[in-house]
């Protein structure tokens, strides 16, 4: 089993004299928070972030927008965060209502502040391996790849699953010129009916679907390294894409909760604390 969470307590380790430095050059690290609506759930995960942000030491400003936020609104929000100093990066939680356009708040927003990695500018930077906020979920299933000393260098990576938070940026990181990447990386979906074809020849499997079950043991060949990225939620309900049976098959796998999911977040972290350190001129990617 690949938990996540003693690789997200060894990054967050990892941060915490960065922060310090920081706090005492008299640059606490701000993560600036923007809820738009009342949907429970992100409310949760927002107030989730933002205690972790205060154990980490991190100051939190929040925004929260009424349901019936406007556009204007909201980018006028965003540029309230763009223009704060003690703001380093943020996040703007997702989704928003229907009346939002997000993919147009995002282009609002100060690449060098975007937390999750996810504006043109970083996926940008990310294809040409430019110094920048890498997404939170593909680098940290890099890291748990590496924290359990699976090589991936030279290795064949099969991932199922193109989108834009997950499998393409994924497939970006997997394949840079690095000795915890460095892989040769595949990426299927529905335009290749065939995919099982290529997650049987893999070495490490990384599902990033959103389908629920859709990884199946007669898609692996045994001994594989399986990573669990897509879920879908069903009310409070996880579903993973990868079947419980697969355990039985592979040589390492992430467990159904409790694997990719605190890696994300410690890696949320990670980006806001590099950001902190490039604004102040200390260090960071
Ligand atoms: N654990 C975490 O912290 C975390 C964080 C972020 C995202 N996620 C999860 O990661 C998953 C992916 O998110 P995303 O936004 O990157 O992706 P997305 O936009 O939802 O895209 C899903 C991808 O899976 C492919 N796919 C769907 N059904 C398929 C099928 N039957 N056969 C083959 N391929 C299929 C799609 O192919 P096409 O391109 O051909 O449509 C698409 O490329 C989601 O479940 C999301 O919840 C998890």
């Amino acid at each position: 089993m690949l938990p996540g969470k003693p690789v997200a307590e060894a990054v967050l380790a990892d941060l915490a004299p960065r922060i310090e430095a920081l706090v005492a050059a008299g640059h606490r690290p701000g993560l600036g928070t923007i809820l738009v609506g009342d949907d429970s759930a992100s409310a949760g995960y927002i107030r989730m972030k933002q205690d972790k942000a205060a154990e980490l030491g991190f100051t939190s400003p929040h925004i929260h927008l009424p349901q019936d936020a406007t556009q204007a609104d909201v980018l006028a929000a965003i540029a309230e965060m763009n223009e704060a100093d003690d703001v380093h990066a943020v996040l703007m939680q997702h989704p928003t209502p229907p009346q939002i356009d997000f993919d147009a708040a995002l282009l609002a927003l100060d690449p060098d502040k975007d937390v999750d990695g996810l504006h043109p500018v970083n996926m940008g930077r990310l294809a040409l391996g430019m110094p920048g906020p890498v997404p939170c979920t593909p680098a940290g299933i890099e890291t748990l790849l590496a924290h359990y000393e699976i090589p991936i260098a030279g290795r064949e990576v099969c991932i199922l699953g193109r989108g834009t938070t997950l499998g393409r940026p994924l497939a970006l990181l997997l394949s840079q010129k690095r000795p915890t990447a460095n892989a040769a990386v595949t990426v299927v979906h529905t335009g290749v009916p065939n995919w099982a074809d290529y997650t049987r020849r893999a070495e490490v499997v990384i599902a990033a679907a959103g389908v629920p079950g859709i990884l199946q043991p007669e898609h692996l060949t045994a001994g594989v390294t399986v990573v669990g990225g897509g879920v879908r939620y069903e009310g409070r309900k996880l579903l993973p894409d990868v079947d419980e049976a697969c355990e039985a098959v592979a040589g390492a796998i992430t467990p159904r909760v409790g694997g990719v999911g605190p890696t994300t977040i410690a890696m949320l972290f990670k980006n806001a604390v590099e950001a902190a350190e490039r604004r102040v001129g200390t260090g960071g990617r």
